[in-house]
């Protein structure tokens, strides 16, 4: 719907960019660091490790300054379990706590809000190997005692508070859950027996939450992206609805309402993977619902009915990173309506609006935008310039669906752009960017790690000036 004029941002919007530990800190050894799943990942010869990325760890007052300088209202960043608790749990390494406040107080001073991810990606390898991590029901308790520990020491500065980054894509990729093997079938019921404890862990590090009673808001970052269906056909329309269900709203109703809904339940039932659950998990999780989502979003999806055959059975899942193809349920199918990215995420404004609607009528909670933003091969040319005309557009035309959304009647809190700075990207390496700020580094040249401003750190300074006016 097109409105006849369109309110401006809340005076208080919290315009923002992020970042996680494990992509912009580097130090992965450094001052009693334990080891994390990410830093078990054996490096892919083509692109680096993270083992240095960004050098945040040691030039945290620079990169504060130039946060200051963009005019952030807020910052997100995530903490690295294995900094405060090497081992996952057990006894606390002080140097860790230090680099955090460090961090949490110098953002103060610049009146830039700290935006804490409890945990995104870098689960500590010790407690894998202690009891299995997140397939064990023992993991529950050291998230809680972990998130615990984090309210006590920051939440006198700190008011926002994301529990697990994209559940739904830790769930799914087996690294990150820190299990081997190639058995895929099997991975993906470890994954959701994985998935239900990561839903009682967060009921109850909100239960937390409250019972310190700490001031603010807290709830996950969940990666929410709408699927089209690819044509008008009813059965294409019957295949985004349940992609819709099996890639996003069964994870949304456990942290909302507590409930496996009987469509998603079926599902489970038919291939197996029905996770254990026991009393009182899923009542917990309807008590301590979030009180504000976080949404990750860069693409939509298009897909269309994949009828199961004698050849794709029901429970016959194409193997890939993230769901793509799924017998009797839905296949991702190319969307002749948008351009995409380099590496083919299909660029989608309108997407951002109906996501954002969507989580509205759903679940009626407040939003954090937490991460959206495009990964281009950014070309440092002579002068230091980045002429990155790409990043505002898609920026831009982004944000001007927020404002939308807004005036369609959704509450959004702030907008974080993905990345501030720089950052090894998850899947991309160095060669795959995202901040406002270059890193003078390559995949395995780390030159002078200099900062360098791009185009957009300079268009996005002033629409922060202008309380995004100037869209
Ligand atoms: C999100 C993650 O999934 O996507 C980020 O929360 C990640 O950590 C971002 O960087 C983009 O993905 P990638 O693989 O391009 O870095």
């Amino acid at each position: 719907m097109e409105y006849k004029s369109y309110t401006s941002f809340d005076p208080n919007f919290l315009w923002g960019a992020g970042t996680a530990s494990f992509q912009v800190e580097g130090a992965a050894k450094e001052d009693g660091k334990g080891l994390s799943v990410i830093d078990m990942i054996k490096k892919n010869p083509t692109i680096t490790d993270f083992s240095i990325a960004s050098d945040h760890y040691h030039r945290v007052e620079e990169d504060v300054a130039l946060m200051a300088e963009l005019g952030l209202k807020v910052y997100r960043f995530s903490i690295a379990w294995t900094r405060i608790f090497p081992n996952g749990n057990g006894e606390v390494n002080e140097k860790g706590v230090a680099f955090y406040n460090r961090l949490i107080d110098e953002l103060i001073k610049h009146n830039i809000e700290p935006l804490v991810t409890i945990y995104h990606f870098d689960y500590p390898q010790s407690l894998v190997e202690q009891y299995g991590g997140w397939v064990s029901r023992k993991s529950i308790e050291d998230y809680r005692a972990y998130a615990e520990f984090l309210f006590k020491t920051y939440g006198d500065r700190v008011k926002y508070w994301l529990t697990i980054n994209e559940q739904d894509h830790v769930v799914r990729i087996p690294s990150r859950l820190g299990l081997t093997g190639d058995n895929h079938y099997e991975q993906l019921r470890l994954g959701y027996q994985a998935n239900h404890h990561m839903c009682v862990a967060t009921a109850l590090a909100i239960k937390t939450f409250h019972d310190l009673g700490m001031e603010g808001k807290i709830g996950p970052a969940i990666s929410y992206s709408i699927i089209h269906p690819a044509s008008s056909h009813p059965d294409d329309i019957l295949a985004s609805k349940d992609a819709m269900l099996i890639k996003n709203n069964y994870l949304m109703d456990l942290h909302c309402y507590g409930e496996y809904s009987p469509r998603f339940q079926r599902y489970l039932e038919d291939r197996n993977f029905t996770p254990t659950i026991e009393d009182g998990d899923l009542a917990l999780m309807k008590q301590y619902p979030p009180t504000m989502l976080g949404v990750n979003y860069y693409f939509s999806e298009a897909v269309r009915a994949f009828p199961a055959t004698e050849e794709f059975p029901i429970g016959y899942q194409k193997k890939a990173l993230l769901p793509e193809a799924e017998a009797g349920v839905f296949e991702v199918v190319k969307n002749e309506n948008l351009a995409a990215t380099d590496w083919g995420w299909e660029i989608d404004p309108v997407g951002l609006r109906l996501t954002l609607n969507e989580l509205h009528d759903r679940y009626n909670l407040p939003i954090f935008i937490t991460e959206n933003g495009i990964g281009a091969y950014d070309k440092l040319e002579e002068e230091d310039i980045i002429q990155d005309d790409y990043r505002i557009s898609y920026l831009k035309e982004h944000m001007k669906q927020v404002k939308a959304a807004i005036n369609d009647g959704v509450t959004v809190l702030g907008y974080c752009a993905w990345s501030f700075i720089d950052i090894v990207s998850g899947r991309n390496g160095m060669e795959k960017r995202y901040g406002f700020v270059y890193v003078n580094r390559e995949d395995f040249d780390l030159k002078d790690m200099r900062r360098i401003k791009k185009e957009s750190f300079h268009w996005y300074q002033k629409l922060i000036a202008s309380n995004g006016e100037d869209l």
